[in-house]
């Protein structure tokens, strides 16, 4: 497949993340049962995994399933794991023939033995891609992801290993799940309106810059995505300093 074609499309931000909302509002305002907004949902990844190798975005990642999401009723629980694996039997091999490294964050102890067997095998064929890395994010908590580093530093401490004055921003970013090789994300997107972080890389979005959009997930398209980085370039990103100190 050939590679970005940067005279249609500016330089990308090099990391976007998406909380991906609104499939079921997309469809209860159809009369339709809110796993329908969810099977159509799927239809918007593909879309946007696509449109963001495209226009030559390095990372991309998806909040797909929180560790709160395990509080909805049992059969929509249900529903999202059958169709994630069905995403991961049927997406896999499209995603490694396009150079994807796919990667998974969040707990997954929680999910079934099938599931994390997909996931195992897809991080191990892809893990050598270069094209984009795919981050999706499954059962996936912020605060819990801080708590895991936190006391992985204190193992650490007590065991000898490091002392508390080792513990900085750079040796706490390590032991987040992004640790080492994912940057933290430049632009985040969340679709459906609502104007929340919902637990998502609550440490990694620090300097992000967010776009809030009304499209529901299941309507967003490559279009929508060059709408949101369009908007991201006519932002000023200051990390703290002024115009003229950086
Ligand atoms: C996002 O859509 C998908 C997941 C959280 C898994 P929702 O299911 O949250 O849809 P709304 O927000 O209820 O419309
Ligand atoms: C956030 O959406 C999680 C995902 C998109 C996977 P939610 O719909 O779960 O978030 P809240 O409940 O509106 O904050
Ligand atoms: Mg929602």
């Amino acid at each position: 497949m050939p590679g970005p074609d940067t005279s249609v499309y500016p330089p990308p931000p090099a990391h976007i993340a998406i909380i991906m909302d609104g499939n079921g509002r997309w469809a209860t305002a159809r009369g339709l049962p809110r796993t329908a907004g969810h099977k159509k949902g799927v239809d918007a990844v593909r879309q946007v995994i696509e449109g963001a190798r495209e226009m030559g975005v390095r990372y991309l990642t998806l909040y797909s399933f929180s560790t709160e999401n395990w509080s909805r009723p049992e059969d929509e629980v249900s529903t999202l794991m059958q169709l994630l694996g069905f995403y991961l039997r049927g997406e896999i091999a499209r995603l490694h023939k396009n150079g994807i490294r796919f990667r998974v964050i969040g707990d997954r102890s929680r999910l079934s033995n099938d599931i994390q067997a997909l996931i195992n095998n897809a991080e191990g064929l892809t893990e050598a891609n270069t094209d984009m890395t795919l981050v999706l994010a499954l059962s996936y908590g912020g605060r819990q992801e801080l708590v895991d580093a936190a006391r992985a530093l204190a193992v650490a401490v007590e065991k000898g290993e490091m002392t508390p004055a080792d513990i900085t921003p750079d040796s706490f970013a390590r032991h987040l799940t992004t640790g080492g090789d994912i940057p933290d994300p430049d632009l985040m997107i969340r679709t459906s309106g609502e104007k929340r972080i919902s637990n998502f890389l609550l440490w990694q979005l620090a300097y992000a810059e967010l776009v809030f959009l009304d499209t529901l997930w299941p309507d967003f398209t490559k279009r929508d995505l060059e709408d949101a980085i369009r908007e991201y370039h006519r932002r000023d990103r200051r990390f703290g300093a002024t115009a003229g100190s950086r």
